[in-house]
């Protein structure tokens, strides 16, 4: 028997939403389970119902006299699969219906069979008969809550809502969209129009260049390996928000850099390609099993730095005792501002975890400041988009040490630090990540 994709989907949904796991960790796990065009097939669908999980727990509400729990909750995963292909994907209805019902057999759950087929039959009628257009113009149907409407938790909405009262909207709708596929190209190896000539002969479109930091957004997502030279280290994949770090850091020739919160190494690489005449870069992180990500990508891209384990607010076992010319915090954080590319980011995130994440920002930040010369850089980036994690804390920071001064910055001078949001900072280019990034230097 071949494996089911959808039984796949619905217990790598499970182990997000119901067990708190993340979908980087799951989705690769139940990948290598299946070949090329079905490991596409299978994020798609993961990726889809995380993105619509509260619209299609709405949708199939009404179709079932009570909710599948327990031992049951893949199941209920396993309806929301076959709704989520039938209402947002091209799979032809009958196909979707079919191949997740027989999912059942896979799950080890034939009762439950007869169950699921009727469902999807009763939701294929009666959204067919009744298209989402018709349902949002019927007037005298109740306004679906927020949580419905936007497909995200209702303490996240609010939150949004009172910091940006004009565009809270348009963010929600950004973090539902699919991505644009950014690439970074190392220009150690070729400047950017080379670059360009290389994926036109490559027949790979792009639709813009961002002009500070020469990072390009291609028109549609393409498989890593037909990226002209990617094996060879000449272009790497990273939004255009994150390649704004090594500009801002801005190091110098000779400096001595530390990345404090580096893996998977993206801005680390990104320092080194930039600035190539480094006295050395040395990036930490606490999780030692994200380092192995941090080496492969050195490796790729024929860089050197050290790489160590440790905690970035307590740097007695890992720091030399040399004080650092540059530092970049590129600091834990609720993610808010990258929930297009992780959208389980909206279910397994709490309103609780964001005072925790405050506190430890803070450990860090106190840490390090130690760690820098006087009159050397301090850049503090999180990819969020609540401003308790960003200008807040910034604030604050200053208000507490009296050596350090924020250097403001061209792209936004009038805030304290620049907060890019998804989709709306772009206006009708393509969207970037929700990202923040101040700038501090250390009296000397
Ligand atoms: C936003 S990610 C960093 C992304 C990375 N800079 C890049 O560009 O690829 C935050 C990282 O902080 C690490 N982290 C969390 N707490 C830490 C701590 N106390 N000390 C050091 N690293 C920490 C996490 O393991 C995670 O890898």
């Amino acid at each position: 028997m071949s494996i089911n994709i959808r039984a796949l989907a619905a217990r790598c949904i499970y182990a997000v939403v119901d067990q708190g796991r993340s979908l980087a960790d799951e989705l690769p796990k139940q990948q290598e389970r299946v070949e090329g065009k079905d490991k596409g097939l299978l994020q798609e669908i993961c990726y889809g119902v995380l993105r619509y999980l509260p619209e299609l727990e709405n949708d199939v509400r009404g179709l079932m006299k009570k909710p599948l729990t327990g031992k049951q909750r893949v199941f209920h995963f396993l309806i929301l699969v076959g709704v989520y292909q039938i209402k947002y994907t091209r799979i032809p209805d009958h196909a979707a219906v079919s191949e997740t019902v027989a999912a059942t057999a896979q799950l080890k759950n034939k009762h439950l069979k007869g169950l699921i087929n009727g469902v999807l039959r009763n939701y294929q009628r009666s959204y067919q008969g009744n298209s989402q257009a018709e349902q949002e113009a019927d007037s005298t149907a109740k306004p679906l809550p927020d949580a419905i409407k936007f497909n995200h938790p209702s303490w996240f909405i609010k939150k949004v809502q009172a910091t940006y009262p004009e565009q809270w909207q348009n963010i929600l709708l950004a973090n539902q969209e699919k991505p644009p596929m950014w690439i970074r190209v190392n220009q150690q190896h070729h400047c950017i129009s080379d670059y360009q000539q290389l994926l036109d002969e490559a027949e790979i479109s792009y639709q813009y260049i961002e002009p500070s930091s020469g990072a390009i957004a291609l028109s549609q997502a393409v498989d890593v390996n037909k990226l002209p030279g990617f094996g060879a280290g000449w272009v790497s994949i990273q939004d255009g928000a994150a390649q704004q770090a090594a500009r801002l850091l801005d190091a110098q020739q000779g400096d001595r850099v530390l990345d404090c919160c580096a893996a998977p190494g993206g801005k680390t690489c990104h320092i080194l390609e930039y600035t190539p005449d480094l006295a050395e870069v040395t990036a930490i992180d606490i999780e030692e099993s994200r380092l192995v990500r941090v080496k492969e990508n050195l490796e790729r891209l024929n860089l050197d730095a050290i790489v160590l384990a440790g905690d970035a607010a307590k740097s007695d076992t890992w720091w030399d005792n040399q004080l650092f010319d540059r530092i970049l915090l590129d600091a834990p954080c609720s993610g808010t501002g990258v929930i297009r590319r992780h959208p389980d980011i909206k279910w397994l995130r709490k309103a609780t975890d964001i005072d925790t994440l405050l506190v430890l920002q803070q450990q860090i930040l106190k840490n390090i400041w130690s760690l820098l010369k006087p009159g050397g850089t301090l850049l503090y980036a999180t990819c969020s988009i609540l401003p308790e994690e960003n200008s807040e804390q910034i604030k604050d920071f200053i208000a507490n040490n009296a050596d350090a001064e924020l250097i403001s910055m061209p792209e936004d001078e009038s805030s304290v630090g620049w907060q890019l949001l998804p989709h709306v900072n772009q206006q009708d280019k393509p969207s970037m990540d929700g990202f923040y990034y101040a700038k501090l230097t250390k009296a000397k």
